[in-house]
C-alpha cells in the first residue's frame, strides 16, 4: 500500500488565507492590526531562520511584527525588563521568545513572566493548566497544527488508538491532551517505554517527536496507520529528514506527513492564529 501524503504546505497555505480573511474584517472591525513581538537572544542561526520566517508570516496575514534581536551576554534583568515593556505595550497582543535562550538564561522564569493573554507559544503554565481542563484560548503551535492537518485530512480521531513517541512540554504532553480531548484512546512512550514497536504497532494514529533521524521503521507500524512525523533532522549528507524512515514506513501506513512539507509549516501558521485570538480577545475587553 502507498500511503497519501498528508500535504502540509497546500493545508497551510489555505490556512493562512483564512487567517489573512479574517485579518482584514478585524482590521476594519476594531481599526488595529493584531501585533506580535518576536525575541531572540544570542546567534543561534537555526533560531534566526525561524524568527526570519515567523517575522514574514506576520506580513503575509497583515500583523505588525517587531524582532527585538538581544545579544548573547544579556543579563536576565535586561530580559525581565523587555518582558515587562512589552507586556504593557497595548499594541503588542502575542510575545514569543525564541528558544532555546543561552545557557545563563531561565527559560522558564523567562516564560513565567511573558503576561498569559501575549503567550501565542502557549508555554506559560496557566495556559498549560488551561489545555489541561480543556478550556484554553491558544493551543501549543506544533500540536495545534498536527490536529489541524488530521482534521483537513478527514481523519477520525475518536475511538482511535492513538500513539504519541515523546514526552517533551512543547510537542509530546500536550499532543497527547489533544488527542485525548478527541476521544482518542491515547498511549505516550518515551525513552524507558518496554518493547516501544509492540506498542507502535497497536496504533492507528502515530505521532513521532523525539528528534531522531529515520527512528520509526516499517516494521514499527500497523498497516493502514496514521503516521504524523514531527521530526526534522540534517543527515550528514545535508538533507533534512525526519523522525520516520518515509521510504518503508510509507509502504504500510494509509497517510504519512513528509519531511519537510508536513508539519513544519504548519507551526508558524498555527502562531499567527494564536495572535489573531490574542488581539481579538484584547479588542473584546
Ligand atoms: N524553538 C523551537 N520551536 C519553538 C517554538 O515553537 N516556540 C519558541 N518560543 N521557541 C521555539
Amino acid at each position: 500500500m502507498a500511503a497519501k501524503i498528508i500535504d502540509g504546505k497546500a493545508i497551510s497555505v489555505s490556512y493562512r488565507a483564512e487567517i489573512s480573511e479574517d485579518t482584514a474584517k478585524f482590521k476594519e472591525k476594531y481599526g488595529f492590526a493584531p501585533g506580535l513581538a518576536v525575541v531572540i537572544v544570542g546567534e543561534d542561526p537555526a533560531s534566526k531562520v525561524y524568527v526570519r520566517n515567523k517575522k514574514l508570516g506576520c506580513e503575509q496575514v497583515g500583523f505588525n511584527s517587531a524582532v527585538y534581536e538581544l545579544p548573547e551576554n544579556t543579563t536576565k534583568d535586561e530580559l525581565n525588563a523587555l518582558i515587562d515593556k512589552l507586556n504593557a505595550d497595548k499594541s503588542v497582543h502575542g510575545i514569543l521568545v525564541q528558544l532555546p535562550l543561552p545557557k545563563h538564561l531561565d527559560s522558564e522564569e523567562v516564560i513565567a513572566r511573558i503576561s498569559p493573554e501575549k503567550d501565542v507559544d502557549a508555554f506559560h503554565e496557566s495556559n498549560v493548566g488551561r489545555i489541561m481542563i480543556g478550556n484554553y484560548s491558544f493551543l501549543p503551535c506544533t500540536p495545534a497544527g498536527v490536529m489541524v492537518l488530521l482534521e483537513k485530512s478527514g481523519i477520525d480521531i475518536s475511538g482511535k488508538e492513538c500513539v504519541v513517541i515523546g514526552r517533551s512540554n512543547i510537542v509530546g504532553k500536550p499532543m497527547a491532551m489533544l488527542l485525548l480531548q478527541a476521544n482518542g484512546t491515547v498511549t505516550v512512550c518515551h525513552s524507558r517505554t518496554k518493547d516501544l514497536a509492540e506498542v507502535t504497532r497497536r496504533a492507528d494514529i502515530l505521532v513521532v517527536a523525539i528528534g531522531k533521524a529515520d527512528f520509526v521503521t516499517a516494521d514499527m507500524v500497523k498497516p493502514g496507520a496514521v503516521v504524523i512525523d514531527v521530526g526534522m533532522n540534517r543527515r550528514a549528507d545535508g538533507k533534512l529528514t525526519g523522525d520516520v524512515d518515509f521510504e518503508s514506513v510509507s509502504e504500510v501506513a494509509s497517510y504519512i506527513t513528509p519531511v519537510p512539507g508536513g508539519v513544519g509549516p504548519m507551526t508558524i501558521t498555527m502562531l499567527l492564529k494564536n495572535t489573531l485570538v490574542a488581539a481579538e480577545n484584547f479588542a473584546k475587553k
